[in-house]
């Protein structure tokens, strides 16, 4: 597989199988199920419903990037869950200021039970978990979100009832996208993505959506994207660490825009945070139709049940 979407296999160097998320696929259709199943029953009896299921259980943050949802929702999820969160970022510890992330792994592994990390290169994510011995979750880097993809799953499925029902990408073949489409492939939901030339998602995450379900169909014109759509979903098409390419993003996205005329009465998806007046008009964001807040909801809900099936399966 190519490194850009490398995942991580079930490690077992410590004599108990080291569960990982680095890629949405590190998760097997039925355990991708299971992961949904635990977060929306969770979801409907919260917030009465605390479990303490993870009391004494630390997770470590690394972040290198900004983050407003995956940070918050995690640290808060922890806290519903009676363990504790530490942050993390780019200055609090010697990872990226000489020590290897090898021995940055080794070294958490003997302190936390999780290790959440956000990086820009997908490599590093990769490499964190061949070397901890504890789980470590995937919390966004340059080629994947495999987070942001349980909740919008959970958040698709609660809006159609069920994953029989089409979903239109329009904009950068990024991060978010590449993920959500290998999701989508495992829990069999159709998906069109519409990007410029030259932003498709990479061959690799093609290909691998192809292996477990159905490759999503590709198209560069937004309007035959959305046409037999029930929802569009689009993020920013300047993703952190990609300023530099600004202009010439800006350019090539002309015509990608979310505007109520492209969409009309459909439902929006947005991962947030949203550039609004790029990729999305306020009025489309700002509409009944879009599920934002719902799937930033989520992120919350479907974590927690990633969490609470990895302390049962590890
Ligand atoms: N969607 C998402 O990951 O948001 P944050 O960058 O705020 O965490
Ligand atoms: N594609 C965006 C997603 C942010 C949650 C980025 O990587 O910046």
């Amino acid at each position: 597989m190519n490194t850009i979407m490398a995942h991580s296999a079930p490690n077992d160097t410590n004599g108990t199988e080291q569960r990982n998320m680095v890629t949405i696929d590190d998760l097997s259709h039925e355990e991708l199920h299971t992961v949904l199943d635990i977060a929306a029953r969770r979801k409907a009896t919260a917030p009465a419903h605390r479990e303490r299921a993870l009391a004494g259980q630390t997770m470590a943050m690394l972040f290198e990037k900004p983050s407003t949802r995956t940070r918050v929702s995690f640290e808060t999820g922890m806290t519903q869950l009676g363990g504790h969160a530490i942050f993390l970022g780019p200055d609090d510890i010697h990872l990226g200021h000489g020590e290897p992330i090898r021995d940055t792994a080794l070294a958490l592994s003997q302190y936390v039970d999780y290790i959440i990390a956000r990086v820009f290169d997908h490599s590093d994510v990769v490499e964190l978990a061949e070397y901890a011995t504890v789980p470590v979750i995937n919390a966004l880097t340059d080629a994947a979100h495999p987070c942001q993809t349980l909740a919008d799953l959970l958040t698709v499925r609660e809006h159609a009832g069920s994953f029989d029902t089409s979903v239109a990408w329009v904009g950068d073949g990024n991060n978010v996208c590449q993920s959500f489409v290998v999701g989508a492939a495992m829990t069999d939901l159709d998906v069109t993505v519409a990007t410029p030339e030259g932003y498709e998602i990479d061959e690799a995450v093609r290909t691998r959506a192809g292996e477990l379900g159905t490759a999503p169909t590709e198209t560069h014109d937004p309007k035959t994207a959305v046409e037999d759509a029930d929802i569009v979903y689009t993020d920013v098409w300047v993703s952190m660490g990609q300023e530099d390419e600004q202009d010439e993003r800006l350019k090539a996205f002309e015509g990608f825009q979310l505007t109520s005329d492209l969409v009309g009465d459909r439902a929006v998806m947005h991962c947030l945070p949203a550039h609004r007046g790029e990729e999305i008009t306020d009025e489309v964001l700002d509409s009944e139709d879009a599920l934002v807040w719902q799937q930033a909801q989520n992120r919350l809900h479907a974590q927690n049940g990633l969490l609470l099936w990895l302390n049962e399966s590890t």
